[in-house]
């Protein structure tokens, strides 16, 4: 199959005829059962028609994602909610009315309409209304639902660029809508709707402090943090690898000058002995490391820029065939909290405290 690069952009999306055509087209793949990879907000999606089985299978298969791990149904407004789920809890209303359109995704109890293929086998289904327009207007256009993960090969960093889906799906799909860079860079927010206190179970953009603003208690998931707890995450993806490049990660924790001097120390041997070294650096440190490779992932005060580039960091070591990386750690309770559960799965947990002595 070959794989068509169609440039898309929210601003000219009313005036462009041209970007017209291209949604037309993505929409018409879409609902006759192909796959179209498209911007959002938060990172690139793997689209297919959510409501068509044969789409799900096809997205599980491009992708080399186990069967169980279920899609987040895509929608592009508020009305196309009503007929995918068997109940609506008053609190869904309250978060769509104030994140979406947005980084959120919701887990509601799932009506016949939806395939068990597209939500794993589930009761549930994951919605969510994206903020991007070129997005909303593909998803319209596909029929109103549309299933999509992230359009990276299972256990790789998502895509925040086309051109990183392009590596990945290649020759695996009909097409790719290539809107730029994301704005957010790490996924959407999960939180579940089906349990007496709302519970969030995979952190994002939208923190706990703003959902409790609008639903009062809320729960986290006690796995999103730890290591292997042997408790199941509630997401069933959250259980996986994730985000992985190909060298070996290692989060080195602790103060910030005990960091710098064990990843130096660290680095120097490594390269000694034949290893390709990459650091994550922050604004505040980079001049202080002796690695061959560092990459600033933003200020440390900025979460929101750290986000952005956390995957493109990732994604670039793979392209310099880096095999050791050590990164700072991040801690936070906003989206410092996303940016390190997704660095821990990135590096299969593996941390080391700073201060600790090197074997
Ligand atoms: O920002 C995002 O959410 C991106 C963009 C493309 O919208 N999508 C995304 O999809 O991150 P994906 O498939 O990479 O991650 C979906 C997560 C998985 O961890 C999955 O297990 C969980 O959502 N999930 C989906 N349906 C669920 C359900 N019914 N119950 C619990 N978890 C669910
Ligand atoms: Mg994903």
């Amino acid at each position: 199959m070959q794989t068509k690069l169609v440039k898309v952009s929210e601003a000219k999306l009313e005036t462009d005829p041209e970007q017209g055509k291209a949604i037309e087209k993505a929409g018409q793949i879409l609902r006759e059962g192909g796959l179209v990879a498209f911007p959002t907000e938060t990172v690139y999606g793997l689209g297919g028609d959510a409501l068509n089985k044969e789409s799900s299978r096809k997205i599980y298969a491009a992708k080399g994602r186990p069967s169980d791990n279920p899609l987040i149904v895509h929608i592009a407004k508020l009305e196309a909610l009503y007929p995918i789920v068997r109940e609506l809890p008053e609190e869904a209303l309250r978060l769509a009315e104030a994140f979406w359109p947005g980084p959120l995704t919701m887990i509601l109890k799932k009506s016949a309409l939806v395939p068990k293929e597209t939500t794993g086998g589930l009761d549930t289904v994951a919605v969510r209304m994206p903020g991007d327009a070129v997005a909303r207007a593909m998803i319209e256009a596909g029929g109103g639902y549309v299933a999509a993960p992230s359009a990276n090969t299972s256990g790789k960093p998502s895509p925040t660029q086309a051109k990183y889906v392009a590596e990945d799906m290649d020759g695996k799909i009909d097409i790719i809508l290539d809107g730029g860079a994301v704005c957010i860079g790490l996924e959407s927010t999960i939180v579940d709707l089906t349990e007496e206190i709302p519970m969030i179970l995979r952190p994002g953009y939208i923190t706990k402090d703003m959902l409790e603003k609008v639903l009062g208690e809320v729960e986290v998931d006690q796995t999103i943090l730890s290591a292997d707890s042997g408790v199941k995450p509630k997401a069933p993806g959250m259980k996986y690898r994730h985000y992985a490049p190909k060298g070996e990660l290692t989060i080195v924790s602790g103060a910030a000058e005990k960091v710098v001097e064990m990843i130096n120390r660290l680095s120097g041997e490594q390269t000694k002995k034949g290893e390709k070294v990459g650091v994550i650096a922050t604004e505040e440190t980079r001049k202080q490391y002796h690695a061959p490779i560092i990459k600033c992932v933003g200020k440390r005060t900025d979460e929101d820029a750290i986000a952005r580039s956390l995957y493109t960091i990732l994604r670039e070591f793979d392209d310099e065939d880096v095999t050791a990386i050590y990164s700072e750690s991040f801690e936070g309770s906003e989206m410092g909290q996303a940016i390190m559960n997704r660095l821990l799965k990135a590096a299969g947990h593996h941390v080391i405290q700073a201060e600790e002595q090197i074997k």
